[in-house]
């Protein structure tokens, strides 16, 4: 079989491979972090790479998304172009280093209670006089320290290395334990040092904090973008990967399992410990992303009535995941609420302590898919709503991630004005940005109740009209025209489109219908709500003003709005350094009602109200 060498640019990164595979497949051969929106089906057109040597005849796919002077000077899509031949490929952007993700957190004090406890004893030599085996020295040494040690098991493997270990430690030996089992054994006295890592899995992005489960400081912060993303944007395109690709679900959980290792050592790394130091880790994600991580089948989340494998929280040894940490490790996975409200829901909840609150709350983490949760410690209710990839940049004419390059906030004055992620010009805008865009262009009257963008003959002669130049033809409809080519990163202009107004529309519709759903549900109006908490990374950059004037959030609450960061990764980090908050997570799991909007009765009218934009008092 032949082979041929590509080249990345920038950074000149070399690959040889077999002929006839994609150039999307050599980019993950490559490790190189791209995203490929629709799983490399051609459909989002957003894979575009420039082949600056070697470049061979369009695709259909490539003539249906890229202009004919786009073709022309190289671009492709990634996904569909087939390798014949050496390459040099020119990439947009290497989206992990450039990642811009929400670190910061609303912390909240906890009582620190490690799962784990470590132990050091010393013991006496066997003797003529003394023939005790050695597993009933170590044992009766432990329970003279402590009592709840008398019914501690120890399993085979221990057993295994205890002889050697005693003898080489002379004796003196800390032992790792949880409640009932012996889990390690370490020579000397090392009870000073012992670490947890606790991640939260989102669709889109990866992160994990590393933390002293003695003190519960705070060591280092990892984060990345989720490998799987390669394989599609949304949980639904993973999922029907993992049941149609051949080793589909093979494939997607060793991506995230080979990351969040990866990010393990990373943080152990920029910490200045090893990963012998880390003895627990927590994993908080939606349930498709909790799935995905434990090699579990997701398919039957996507179908009615909606089942997930399973809910409980689970432990079990980090080995038995390949997750290269203490050999004692252990992972402890937070519970789901139901097949689209997951562990993470379940963090947020704990980290906002919702489920203690006398006021009713209201807390929405949106995000491709949105989840939202309503209620106070008397009652909860939860949902989740199927918000599409628009608030991630996907689906938007020039949308991109959050990623520098990116326009993430607008402003309408005499002229318009935007903010770009690291500076620079612009090369397409995210969520946050579409959000105000939209919201701009509604209080300027440019966009009407119904989502129509006017025609510069119906500004003739409103306050509007200074932008009327603006309005430009775009696919036979009408666009605004937010950043022209002269100013872009790569020369295009950035606009606004019908279709991606459309696309917000339907994004905050189902995000609006799921918070008046649960409002039903619950017997109360907006008015009784007293504060709505925006988590995750979207919900911590977008505008709350934005937010209001697109009803995304009714407009009655915006003064009520509270960005609380990412709260799932608050709530993994509190399961880490507590077994009482990680038991309160199996509680919280248990006490939420789910409300499956699909088959809300006024599911179908609710919605179609939530499409229209409110009507804005001047
Ligand atoms: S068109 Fe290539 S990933 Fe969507």
């Amino acid at each position: 079989m032949k082979r041929f060498r590509v080249v990345f640019q920038p950074g000149g990164r070399e690959i040889y491979i077999p002929e006839g595979i994609t150039v999307k497949d050599a980019i993950n051969m490559a490790g190189i972090g791209f995203d490929f929106p629709c799983g490399g089906r051609g459909k989002c057109g957003k894979c575009r790479v420039r082949i600056l040597e070697g470049a061979g005849r369009p695709t259909a796919a490539d003539k249906e998304h890229l202009e004919a002077g786009e073709i022309e000077q190289g671009i492709r899509l990634a996904c569909l172009t087939i390798i014949n031949g050496d390459l040099v490929v020119e990439l947009p952007y290497e989206t992990i280093p450039e990642h811009k993700i929400l670190l910061a957190t609303e912390e909240r004090s906890v009582k620190i209670e490690p799962h784990l406890t470590k132990t050091c004893v010393e013991m006496d030599r066997p003797s003529l006089e003394d023939q005790r085996s050695d597993w009933q020295r170590l044992k009766d040494a432990l329970v003279q320290k402590n009592e709840k040690y008398k019914d501690l098991e120890v399993p085979l493997q221990i057993l295994r290395k205890l002889p050697q270990t005693l003898r080489a430690a002379k004796y003196r030996l800390t032992a790792v334990t949880d409640d009932r089992h012996v889990l390690g054994i370490e020579e000397q006295d090392t009870t000073g040092k012992m670490l947890g890592i606790a991640f939260d899995i989102g669709t889109t992005t990866m992160v994990g904090y590393l933390l002293d489960l003695y003190t519960g400081e705070e060591l280092s912060v990892v984060s990345a973008l989720n490998p799987q993303t390669r394989f599609g944007a949304d949980v639904i395109t993973r999922i029907t990967f993992a049941g149609q690709e051949e080793n589909g679900l093979e494939k997607l959980q060793s991506a995230v399992v080979e990351m969040l290792d990866r990010l393990v050592g990373e943080a152990a790394e920029k910490a200045g410990v090893t990963r012998d130091d880390i003895y627990a880790v927590t994993v908080v994600g939606n349930t498709c992303m909790h799935h995905l991580f434990l090699g579990l089948n997701p398919q039957y989340i996507a179908l009615s009535p909606y089942v997930p494998v399973v809910s409980e929280p689970l432990t079990f040894a980090a080995e038995e995941l390949h997750i290269n940490v203490n050999p004692a490790g252990r992972i402890f996975v937070l519970p789901n609420i139901a097949g689209f409200v997951g562990a993470d829901t379940v963090a947020v909840l704990l980290a906002t302590e919702m489920d203690w609150s006398d006021r009713i709350k209201l807390a929405i983490d949106i995000g491709t898919n949105g989840e939202i949760a309503l209620g106070s410690r008397d009652r909860l209710v939860s949902c989740s709503a199927a918000a599409g990839p628009a608030f991630e940049g996907a689906q938007i004419s020039s949308g991109m991630r959050g990623a520098v390059g990116a326009i993430d906030h607008v402003r309408f004055g005499d002229g318009v004005e935007y903010s770009v992620i690291g500076g620079g010009k612009p090369k397409g805008i995210c969520g946050s940005g579409l959000l105000d865009a939209v919201a701009g262009l509604i209080e300027a009257g440019i966009i009407d109740k119904r989502g129509r963008i006017l025609t510069p003959e119906q500004l003739t002669g409103t306050p509007a009209e200074r932008f009327k130049d603006r309005i430009v033809r775009h696919e036979g409809a009408n666009a605004f025209l937010l950043v022209d080519g002269s100013a872009t990163e790569h020369g295009r202009p950035i606009m606004i489109t019908q279709r991606d107004v459309r696309e917000l529309q339907l994004a905050k519709g189902a995000i609006a219908t799921g918070i008046q759903v649960l409002l039903d549900k619950y017997g109360i109006g907006v008015g009784d709500v007293t504060e709505v908490l925006l988590a995750g990374a979207f919900g911590n950059y977008l505008d709350p003003h934005s937010a209001c004037v697109i009803g995304l959030i009714p407009p009655e609450l915006e003064k009520k709005v509270k960005m609380v960061g990412n709260a799932a990764g608050t709530g993994a980090k509190l399961a880490l350094l507590s077994q009482g908050e990680f038991r309160r997570a199996a509680a919280i799991a248990g006490f939420v009602e789910y409300v499956e909007l699909g088959s809300y009765p006024d599911f179908a009218s609710i919605f179609a109200n939530s499409m229209s934009f409110p009507t804005i008092s001047k």
